[in-house]
């Protein structure tokens, strides 16, 4: 393969939203490593996926240390598409990575200690062939250990250069507002909370949400397609290459069931009328709300891609196809 050259014109339909109170400005839709980067996948397939993301204007790729299967292949395979010519762009990315959950073996290769943050982001550091991420999460609340230490952790990574800026995941309400506070006596800034939120998932719609917005932190849903229910992947059944078929457990077959196809085709019919697609829509649902900075897909194609990026084009709604959809998921 000839050493990548991106397309010129890749600023030329991307929308960019201002993260919280920050300087940064994200794409409103950026790609996930969770899936389909990982020693299992096929590697001329998923740099295709990456170069066609950084073509349409996504600039920000999100990974973590155990994105996989295995562990830290997703890194490592992100690490060899930065050699292979998008490294050349490295001022136009924003790269994430994450720790918190099982990475290795004995009792300092998980959740929040000191011990696992920074040795965890060293080790994803070598494998993407980074000086530094632009972003660190905590990837998960560690209710063993103090708050004070794992965002403690957070804030002396910041100031050892290795990561430009921090973030949450998973944390629910009262555990960010711990965390926000500790990161406060640091004066160091939380830049992004990273939660699941889909038509599917809305629990951080009552208190996380207004939170964040008077916190001026950003959000960035993960799972916004219901790692694929919320497309029209499984309306007529399930595919051999999905990830419900797929032995990941992350999306199991029985999650399929005859009600949720029933009202994914309920979905699916509302946007059909809008001229879209069920994932174009539900994308477009998560980012009609401005307190959502961006959505975070996952795709295994570049068909796929192509389709979410679309959704851009239709961002509004009007209140009967609103009061329509909420009929469906609420
Ligand atoms: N912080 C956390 O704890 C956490 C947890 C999970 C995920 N994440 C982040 O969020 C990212 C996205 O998660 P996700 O992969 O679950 O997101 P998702 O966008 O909800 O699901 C992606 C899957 O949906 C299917 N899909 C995507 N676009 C489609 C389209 N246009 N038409 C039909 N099917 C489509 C594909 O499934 P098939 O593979 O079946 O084709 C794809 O792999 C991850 O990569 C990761 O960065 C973070």
């Amino acid at each position: 393969m000839e050493t990548y050259k991106a397309n010129e014109k890749r600023y030329g339909d991307m929308v960019y939203r201002r993260c919280g109170r920050s300087g940064i400005l994200l794409p409103a839709i950026s790609l996930g490593l969770w899936h389909n980067f990982g020693s299992v996948d096929v590697f001329n397939h998923f740099i295709q996926i990456a170069h066609t993301a950084f073509d349409n204007g996504i600039t920000h790729f999100d990974l973590a240390n155990n994105y996989g299967p295995v562990y830290g292949s997703a890194e490592e395979n992100f690490g060899r598409i930065l050699k292979k010519g998008l490294g050349h762009y490295r001022d136009e990315l924003i790269i994430s990575s994450k720790a918190g959950y099982d990475m290795w073996p004995g009792p300092y290769g998980n959740w929040g200690s000191r011990k696992y943050l920074m040795a965890s982001l060293d080790q994803s550091l070598k494998r993407m062939g980074l000086d530094y991420v632009d972003i660190f999460y905590s990837h998960r609340p560690d209710p063993e250990t103090p708050i004070e230490e794992t965002m403690g952790a957070l804030a002396d990574i910041v100031r050892q250069g290795k990561a430009l800026y921090v973030g949450i995941s998973n944390y629910d309400d009262a555990q960010t507002k711990a965390a926000l506070a500790v990161l406060k006596e640091h004066q160091v800034r939380c830049l992004i909370h990273q939660p699941k939120y889909s038509m599917f998932e809305r629990w951080v719609e009552p208190k996380l949400l207004p939170l964040l917005k008077e916190e001026g932190v950003g959000l960035i849903a993960f799972s916004p397609l219901a790692q694929g229910l919320l497309t029209n992947r499984y309306l007529n059944g399930i595919p051999e290459d999905s990830r419900a078929a797929k032995s990941t457990g992350f999306l199991q077959r029985s999650q399929v069931t005859d009600e949720i196809v029933a009202n994914v085709r309920k979905l699916n019919d509302i946007a059909v009328n809008r001229g879209q697609t069920l994932a174009e829509m539900a994308l477009a649902w998560l980012l009609k709300d401005d307190r959502v900075t961006s959505v975070l897909i996952g795709a295994s194609s570049v068909g796929q891609l192509l389709d979410n990026l679309k959704a851009l084009e239709k961002l509004d709604f009007t209140a009967d196809e609103l009061a329509a959809i909420e009929s469906i998921i609420k």
